[in-house]
């Protein structure tokens, strides 16, 4: 899927070694995922895979989770061509986001989206992250230095729970 949808991925994601088909071919996802599962044993990443009716569409990862006094994380996603438009992606980052002021117990939730990015940040924004600032060159993308602004979420800011508003709001159904 992802070598497939190359053109949709290559413009937001941070620039890799290599070939695109080679970084995203089944015999570098060993690597990928014990990289993802040794973070994770360490409470460092919850990588999560988006599932809808059962079938694949889409990763989620929150990374970089800090405790003490920050109690803070990102979160970055993507999802394959076919399942866009539907409301996928927003529904997932909705339950990451409860996920993570629930049982996870961090504080913030932030994420890093380039301006360009129209359909990231509209899912951003129906979860209800707030932008706080654009960094400027912030992340090597595709080959280049780019902006990026900086989304955030805090707890205090999700009254219940952000799946349930997403349903309240008919953007969403509970199964
Ligand atoms: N211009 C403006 N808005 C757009 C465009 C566009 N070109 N394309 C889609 N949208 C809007 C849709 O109308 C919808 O908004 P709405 O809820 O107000 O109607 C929203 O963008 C998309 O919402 P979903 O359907 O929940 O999202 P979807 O499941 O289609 O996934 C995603 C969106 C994740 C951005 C997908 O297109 C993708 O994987 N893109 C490539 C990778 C990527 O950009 N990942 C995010 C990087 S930034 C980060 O991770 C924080």
């Amino acid at each position: 899927m992802r070598i497939r949808d190359e053109a949709q991925l290559l413009p937001w994601e941070p620039t890799g070694v290599g070939p695109w088909r080679s970084r995203n071919n089944a015999a570098a996802w060993p690597m990928v995922c014990s990289a993802m599962r040794a973070s994770a044993r360490r409470g460092l990443l919850l990588p999560f895979v988006i599932e809808v009716d059962g079938h694949f569409a889409g990763q989620l990862t929150i990374g970089n989770v800090v405790r003490g006094a920050l109690r803070s994380a990102w979160v970055g996603y993507w999802v394959p061509t076919p399942a866009t438009g539907g409301g996928v992606a927003t529904a997932a980052v909705a339950l990451a986001v409860d996920h993570c002021f629930g049982p996870v117990g961090l504080h913030r939730v932030d994420a890093t989206v380039r301006p360009e990015n129209a359909a990231s940040r509209a899912v951003l924004s129906r979860v209800g992250f707030r932008e706080e600032g654009l960094l400027q060159r912030y992340l090597d993308v595709d080959g280049q230095w780019r902006d990026h602004l900086l989304v955030a979420l805090t707890a205090d800011e999700v009254p219940g729970s952000a799946a349930a508003a997403l349903v309240r709001a008919s953007r969403a159904q509970w199964e």
